[in-house]
Parts: C-alpha cells; structure tokens; sequence
C-alpha cells in the first residue's frame, strides 16, 4: 500500500525511501451526510461501496439542539453499516464549541474502530493539532484500538492559513488539509456570500481595442481561492500529506463545481467534498487522471528509460523533470486502479 507521504516523494534518482506510515487510499470525493437526519441516514448503506470517503457531518450545518443526536446517530450507523471499501471520516465539532470533546471521547470509545479520519474544523495552528494528537492517543489506548486515527484539519480561518505549514506538520497523524472557503470568507471579511466557487465581481479585463475605452474589452473571472489552494497544496506537499478543495454549495451549478474541482486538481489537490449525490460523480470525473494523460505520461517514462538525459516525443523535449511529472499521473492512475 502506498502512503500519503509515498504520494508526494520526492522523485530525485536515488532518493531514499522515505518511512511508509500512512497506507494511500483514494479520497477523491468526500462525502458529506448529516447522521441526525433520519432520511440522509437511511440511505448510508446504499452509498457505502460506491464513494471513496463517507462523511458523518457533526459540525456546522447541524442544529445546535441536534448535535447529541448526531453524535449517536453516527454511531448507530456506523455500528450496523458494512462500509466495504469505503472510508469513515466524521467531522467534529470545533475545539472552542461545547461538543467537540464529547464528541472525540463518544466517538473514539464506541466506533474508534470503524473511523479512519477524524475531521477538525477550524486549526488555527500547531498546537489545535498536538491537543487533539495527545487527545487521540489516551482515548485509543483506553479503547484498545489497534490503528491509529488520522487526522484533517480544515483551512478555514486567516490564523489558519497563515500557520498552514506548522499544521500540516504537526503530527504524524496529519492526512491532510481541506480549504473552508465558507468560514474563510467570513474570516477574512471577504465580500462573498457563496460556499466556495467564483464571483462575478472578481474579474480581469482585457485591455481596450482603439481609443474607445469601452470597446472590444472582454472579461473572465478569476479564482477567489488560487491563493489558498496554492499555499495549502505546497505545506500538504512539503509534509507528505494530501490536500483537498473543499465544499461547493450552489449544488445547481454542476459547471461552476467542475471547474472549481478542476482548478483545484490540476494544482495538486486529490479531493474535494461532495454536498449532495450530483456532486460524487463530478468529484470522480475530474480527481481521475484522463486516460490520454495517463496513456501520454506512460509513453514518456516508457521513452526516458532510466529517468535521465532527454529525448523528443510528438515535438516536445522530455527530460528528468518531465518523466517526474508523468510519474505523478501514471501513479495516481495505479493508486485508483489498485
Ligand atoms: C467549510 O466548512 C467551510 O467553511 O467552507
Ligand atoms: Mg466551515
């Protein structure tokens, strides 16, 4: 099994293998459901098998006087479910909220042995992560629990951002790092009232044709949220772990959603989280490599023998830097397949 920290080896000739902690396993959608929620949660056992991840929501979007009964709501489910290939996360309540203990110590004691990642909302830095590491440590071994739990923290705040590189390597429990574009729009007072995506405001134009200022000008959005997903893709990257876009609420916009997905993809992400079902297979589609990528980066390792020199293929110059690229995809596409 390959890890998260495999994933992001660095692909130098020679390198040594770095220790295998974390085995890897596809996370390309996951998917949110709210466990207090009787109608979401009678159709868990249907979902389980077909997605990467389940996600048993106990954070925002749960009302206040609900969250005891999503907690043993999660529990319930995760008791009688036969989740297949498919992983358990939840996500807790924050660390400052009236739940967030309970929920660990519920969680960990009852089902510890069915979760594999435990969501923490809201990391603001190192020390939100070592609180929960050494949290996770009493409760499992007074769980006896055999396999750790991993950990993810959401980017959803400035401080967070600002402190994303100690996050990420806080603790040999980090999976990974999911942006928040929601709670870090409120944040940071951005002038967005969307989940995540672009905004018709935010735009470049081209220059005018002529002197008429007005004329031939033409615009397109830009992403609100390259900044972040850079910054959190090179600390995930620098530490081993995997990073993901998050949440995109206008559940209409299935185009918007790939394009936000596929912006995110293409810039290292291997995940986003799915809101509702039209967005599991949008999520699938796009955290895939294309299988003419995948055709074209086998073509170059195939080409590049042992990795070193260059060589030409269709016109363009192949070399040890290239061969790494096409290194990424062609693993990523063995990573799913296996
Ligand atoms: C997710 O939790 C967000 O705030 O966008
Ligand atoms: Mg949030």
């Amino acid at each position: 099994m390959r890890s998260p920290k495999d994933f992001f080896r660095p692909l130098a000739v020679g390198a040594p293998d770095p220790v295998r902690e974390i085995p890897f396993r596809p996370s390309r959608m996951i998917h949110f459901f709210d466990p207090s929620n009787a109608k979401m949660a009678a159709k868990v056992p249907d979902i389980a098998g077909k997605v990467d991840v389940l996600l048993g929501n106990l954070e925002d979007a749960v009302q206040a006087d609900r969250k005891e009964a999503a907690r043993a709501g999660l529990v319930d489910i995760a008791k009688a479910t036969d989740f297949g290939d498919t992983q358990l996360w939840v996500r807790v309540n924050s660390l400052d909220s009236p739940w967030g203990l309970d929920d660990l110590m519920t969680l960990v004691r009852e089902i510890g042995d069915k979760l594999d990642v435990i969501m923490v909302p809201k990391v603001e830095g190192a020390e939100d992560i070592h609180y929960v590491d050494r949290l996770l440590a009493q409760l499992e071994a007074k769980a006896g629990l055999r396999r750790p739990l991993l950990v993810h923290a959401i980017l959803e705040t400035a401080r967070g951002v600002a402190n994303v590189e100690e996050i990420a390597g806080a603790s040999p429990r980090m999976q990974g790092l999911s942006l928040g574009p929601a709670d870090l729009a409120a944040s940071r007072r951005m002038k967005t009232t969307r989940v995540g995506g672009g905004h018709p405001g935010y735009l470049v134009r081209t220059d005018p044709v002529g002197e008429d200022l007005n004329a031939g000008r033409q615009t397109s959005q830009q992403d609100l949220w390259h900044y972040t997903v850079a910054r959190m893709v090179d600390a995930c990257a620098a530490n081993g772990i995997l990073p993901y876009y998050g949440p995109f609420g206008d559940i209409r916009d299935t185009v918007a959603c790939e394009d936000q997905f596929r912006n995110a993809f293409l810039l290292g992400c291997v995940g986003a989280w799915s809101l509702h079902p039209v967005q599991i297979e949008i999520a699938r589609r796009v955290f895939s490599p294309e299988p003419a990528d995948v055709r074209w980066a086998r073509k170059v390792i195939a080409a590049m023998g042992d990795g070193t020199g260059a060589v030409m293929i269709d016109g363009k110059m192949q070399d040890d830097a290239t061969v790494k690229q096409c290194r990424v995809v062609a693993e990523l596409a063995d990573a799913l397949a296996a």
